[in-house]
């Protein structure tokens, strides 16, 4: 029998007042609903349907590897997956997976084991359920005086005792196909939301004496629900903890886990060290024996082995082994920093190679170069890449000595081991083994501040 997942992913969000969909505010940097989608696919679910409404367009392009279908109008999570039956027709489908988009947080562990218990009971219906301290706003489950699983109650439609209930509903289930398709037919709005309510299919298919059951996480965090900003930010903080829990198990220190924040798709090495204020994020990679932050901020960027980064902002580059970059760096898209070489204090690069062992140390700008190994550049260097039209590009060969405050005028080359003289602009190509001095002579007038102070005090 094969598992397909339909996950529900329409509605406005209201309660987020915002005008991006729901499911796509993003929980350690990444869209809720591709939690959702890689926790389905990561238990070898092949056939994932989304359904999508609010802001379809967006959450669409966010995704990949998925179905989509469309509800025009979001008429409850019933309708929903009523709107995915017609991609449930293939009879080699016996059973449906239902998800929110918007609870990032459920475990691929917990989905295996609801659905294990599913298969073993050969039931129509399970769902996953969790005892709160604070069941305020989910479903609440009623069960008869033997336990068997009866209904479930919306907050908003429940009586008072019912609220007082504290098993509440995750709004993830596993059905039997040729259970569930019936019953969605037979859905009445009749509630205080004038919704048609997949939570009813159960009550439905209990009444029948069809087989319905429960599995009651000991996590109620993994099924938490987000529908405001305020629970948006307890799951980004549930999402940090048990991610930067995971790298302290795989051997990464870190100083203050609290101030600390890792996506979830960064991976680190051993003995690494992780200062607070840092960020890493996207596809970011950092090698072992690291030294990162404070306040380093590091986005899809791949550093090596033994490399030091502190305070800076480094995106899109590579950093390979024993390189140190900051403080104050900012390392644009496209920059690769050598092993073991040196980028300073207020560097910014962009698009630009600075080789083995080479140092930009301090104040300079970097972009659209090629820099070897070996090369030192002044304090105060800026590479003049752009024309007011164009860019350019500026090479700078093996061991070369470029004095500070140059300005090299791209598109230019500094031939190897050459240099250049403090304060130049150099517009032409330097030949190797050459000097390239550009600035006027030096005019010394003899005591003229001293007399200059005399006239003044008179
Ligand atoms: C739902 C459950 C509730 C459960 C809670 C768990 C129902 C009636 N209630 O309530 O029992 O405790 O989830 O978090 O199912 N959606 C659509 N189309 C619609 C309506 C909703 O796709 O027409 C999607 C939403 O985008 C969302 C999900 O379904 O991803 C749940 O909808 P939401 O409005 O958040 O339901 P809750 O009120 O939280
Ligand atoms: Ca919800």
């Amino acid at each position: 029998m094969e598992l397909a997942a339909v996950i529900l992913a329409a509605g406005e969000g209201t309660r987020m007042k915002s005008s991006l969909p729901k499911v796509l505010h993003r929980v350690c940097g990444k869209p809720m609903i591709k939690y959702v989608v890689e926790t389905a696919q990561s238990i070898g679910i092949e056939r994932v349907v989304v359904v999508v409404g609010h802001g379809a367009e967006e959450v669409i392009s966010s995704l990949s590897n998925v179905d989509f279908v469309v509800q025009e109008r979001q008429l409850g999570t019933g309708h929903a997956v009523q709107m995915a039956a017609g991609k449930l027709n293939d009879p080699a489908i016996g059973g449906v997976l239902v998800l929110c988009g918007d609870t990032p947080l459920l475990g691929q562990q917990t989905l295996s084991c609801l659905i294990a218990l599913h298969c073993d009971n050969e039931a129509a219906a399970t769902l996953l359920t969790a005892e709160m301290a604070e069941p305020t706003g989910y479903g609440r489950v009623i069960r008869d005086d033997s336990g068997r699983v009866k209904l479930i109650v919306e907050e908003k439609d429940a009586s008072p005792n019912e609220r007082k209930v504290k098993e509440i509903n995750s709004g993830t289930y596993c059905f039997k196909k040729d259970k569930l398709l019936p019953a969605l037919k037979k859905l009445i709005p009749e509630n205080k939301q004038g919704e048609f309510y997949l939570t009813d299919v159960v009550q439905l298919l209990a009444k029948d004496g069809e087989r319905v059951f429960a599995l009651k996480t000991d996590d109620p965090s993994e099924v938490m629900g987000v529908n405001s900003r305020k629970q948006l930010a307890e799951a980004e903080r549930v999402m940090r903890d048990r991610i930067n829990s995971r790298w302290m198990e795989e051997g990464v220190t870190l100083i203050d886990p609290a101030s600390t924040f890792i996506g979830p798709d960064v991976a680190l090495g051993r003995d690494t060290i992780i200062h607070p204020f840092t960020f890493l994020k996207g596809n970011t990679s950092v090698g072992e024996r690291c030294s990162i932050g404070p306040s380093a901020h590091l986005i899809d960027t791949k550093v090596g082995n033994e490399v030091e980064i502190a305070h800076s902002v480094v995106l899109g580059s590579i950093i390979e082994d024993g390189a140190q970059v900051g403080p104050f760096c900012r390392l644009r898209p496209g920059t690769r920093v050598g092993k073991k070489a040196r980028v300073g204090t207020f560097v910014e690069t962009k698009k630009s190679i600075i080789g083995e062992e080479s140092k930009v140390p301090h104040l300079s700008y970097i972009g659209d170069a090629k820099i070897g190994k070996r090369v030192n550049i002044g304090a105060g260097t800026i590479t003049c890449n752009y024309d007011g039209f164009e860019k350019h590009e500026t090479i700078i060969e093996d061991d070369v000595f470029v004095g500070s405050d140059t300005m090299l005028v791209a598109p230019v080359r500094i031939g190897k081991g050459a240099m250049t003289g403090a304060g130049s602009a150099i517009t032409k190509d330097v030949p190797d083994g050459s000097l390239a001095i550009e600035r006027s002579e030096q005019r010394t007038i003899k005591d003229w501040a001293k007399s200059r102070r005399k006239r003044k005090k008179k």
